[in-house]
């Protein structure tokens, strides 16, 4: 079913983008079946792969030279590593970057301790460091980017363009359910709190009864999933909840039982616009 949305989104895209643009897929390096995912991006005619959840040190074994590769990283370290090993082994470096810094939505790139105590370096720096050592790769930089003034401040930080999430779901074109759209309208900064995935990583998300209760009721999903195996590093005995369960639930708009992934801006988001609106707004501020 997964191979089968890879092509369909494809396609989707291609007929809203037409032939302009790149068309980029987003690979969690912790997913299981990875490299079909890898191959079937490619053979569906996605131009790039963006690869993080994971350091993606094996990527360019799954595709020919002829498809875009791009690290999501959180760190200069982690692309150090992504480089010497893509080059020693593959002759091949990241075509560009996405530079993930913590007030990002979903999977987080830094030690639950670390986001805890507000200790995390800040994207403005971690941008900076990578420019210096790496200014040939096309770097994005993502994570709390809301308006123009965000995107001036980390370009002048040495960013050459933006990755933009958490406001983008509130788009009349985003196909995330209305409840999610409504979450994040009425979200204020009370709202959003950091959890533990079985994916590995600490991630953001909506404060929802699902997510408020993961303490105390820690089976509430499993009894009802079919396990698939779908993360590498999940163990489905010592998982606390089934993190598929969970973000499908909120993909169907359940309330109550979805996890909703989002950025520490959401508290800014106070209606629905459109895509072009949105753009408009960076473009303009
Ligand atoms: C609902 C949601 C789901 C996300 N899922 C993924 C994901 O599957 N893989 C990934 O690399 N990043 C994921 N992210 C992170 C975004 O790609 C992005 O880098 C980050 O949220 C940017 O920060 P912003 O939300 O403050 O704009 C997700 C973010 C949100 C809000």
């Amino acid at each position: 079913k997964n191979l089968e949305a890879i092509a369909r989104e494809a396609e989707k895209a291609r007929t809203i983008a037409g032939s302009r643009g790149l068309l980029g897929l987003n690979i969690m390096h912790a997913g299981t079946h990875y490299a079909q995912y890898c191959r079937q991006a490619e053979a569906s005619g996605y131009d790039a792969i963006l690869s993080g959840a994971g350091l993606a040190l094996e990527l360019p074994a799954y595709v020919s030279d002829d498809i875009l590769l791009a690290p999501i990283v959180s760190s200069l370290r982690a692309l150090q590593l992504i480089v010497k090993t893509w080059n020693r082994r593959y002759s091949r470096m990241p075509d560009f970057v996405v530079v993930e810094g913590s007030e990002a939505g979903g999977h987080l790139g830094f030690s639950r301790e670390m986001l805890d105590q507000g200790s995390c370096p800040d994207l403005s720096g971690i941008v900076q460091e990578i420019k210096d050592q790496f200014p040939e790769i096309p770097l994005f930089a993502a994570g709390g980017i809301f308006d123009g003034a965000d995107v001036r401040r980390i370009m002048a930080a040495g960013a050459d363009g933006v990755q933009v999430a958490t406001r983008l779901i509130a788009t009349w074109e985003c196909d995330a359910p209305q409840v999610f759209k409504d979450l994040l309208i009425r979200a204020g900064k009370e709202d959003i709190m950091l959890l533990d995935s079985p994916a590995g990583f600490p991630a953001r998300a909506l404060k929802t009864p699902f997510s408020l209760q993961l303490d105390d009721s820690l089976e509430r999903n499993k009894a009802e999933m079919v396990c698939t195996n779908c993360l590498k590093t999940c163990s489905h005995q010592a998982a606390p909840y089934c993190l598929s369960h969970a973000l499908m639930k909120a993909a169907e708009g359940d309330e109550a039982q979805g996890l909703f992934f989002t950025g520490s801006s959401a508290w800014k988001i106070c209606g629905m616009q459109s895509v072009k609106e949105v753009v408009r707004d960076l473009m303009n501020e």
